[in-house]
């Protein structure tokens, strides 16, 4: 009986140890992503194509119970070019996190389409990656949070210098559809940041800094 009851609270421990360490892995890369820029939004997969130095895509070999129901697809990530066998139902955030590596598309309301936290720049446009099923992705061009900081774009510093975040958590999905708007748009007004990130939710109310952090991303472009 006694035993039982020790299994029990060993097992208890162990799920709240994983919990932990998983809510650490995702906001120490928020945090660190948003403050140091690049350096840590670089991913293992990544790093890893980089390492092979070729353009050749990364890819992954489906098992053949897998691969009945799996289809190929390729995409660029961030620059690199990759093939993967998606699963029907898998979402994009899915297929970028879990495979990819990437980290900064969250997962806030439950994939339900709700904070724009999983927003991504699909073929220049932001999307939210936990509506778009990965299948739907061969041939696309993606843009994370990651990318943009490896550029060194702008909206990065200008998002520390405006402390347009506190724990980071919103931050990816705020940056990116930022920065698809910079694209879209070189001379922004403050109504214009306003209206175009009004689909995303920050839980710690940073919503006034945002439209001074995009308009002054959009002043260093221009003088770039
Ligand atoms: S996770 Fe909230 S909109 Fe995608
Ligand atoms: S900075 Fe915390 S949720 Fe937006």
């Amino acid at each position: 009986m006694s035993e039982t009851k020790k299994t029990d609270d060993e097992t208890k421990k162990e799920i709240s140890n994983l919990s932990r360490r998983k809510f650490l892995k995702d906001a120490g890369l928020v945090i660190g992503g948003t403050t140091v820029g690049s350096m840590a939004f670089a991913s293992g997969a990544e790093a890893q194509q980089q390492e092979k130095g070729d353009n050749a895509p990364s890819e992954t070999t489906p098992t053949s119970a897998q691969s009945e129901c799996r289809a190929p697809i390729e995409l660029t990530v961030n620059g690199g070019r990759y093939r993967y066998h998606v699963e029907p139902n898998w979402t994009l955030r899915q297929l970028l996190r879990d495979e990819v590596g990437l980290t900064s598309p969250k997962d806030w309301c439950g994939g339900m389409g709700a904070c724009g936290s999983c927003t991504v720049i699909m073929n220049g446009r932001p999307v939210l990656s936990c509506l778009t099923l990965a299948i739907e992705c061969n041939g696309a061009i993606i843009e994370t949070a990651e990318g943009i900081a490896k550029t060194k774009h702008p909206i990065i510093d200008s998002y520390i210098k405006w402390n347009a975040f506190q724990c980071g958590y919103c931050t990816p999905g705020f940056v990116t559809t930022a920065k698809a708007l910079l694209d879209r748009n070189p001379n922004p007004t403050e109504e214009d940041v306003r209206d175009a990130l009004g689909g995303n939710l920050c839980r710690c109310g940073t919503y006034q800094q945002h439209p001074k952090a995009v308009v002054d991303a959009a002043e260093a472009l221009r003088q770039k």
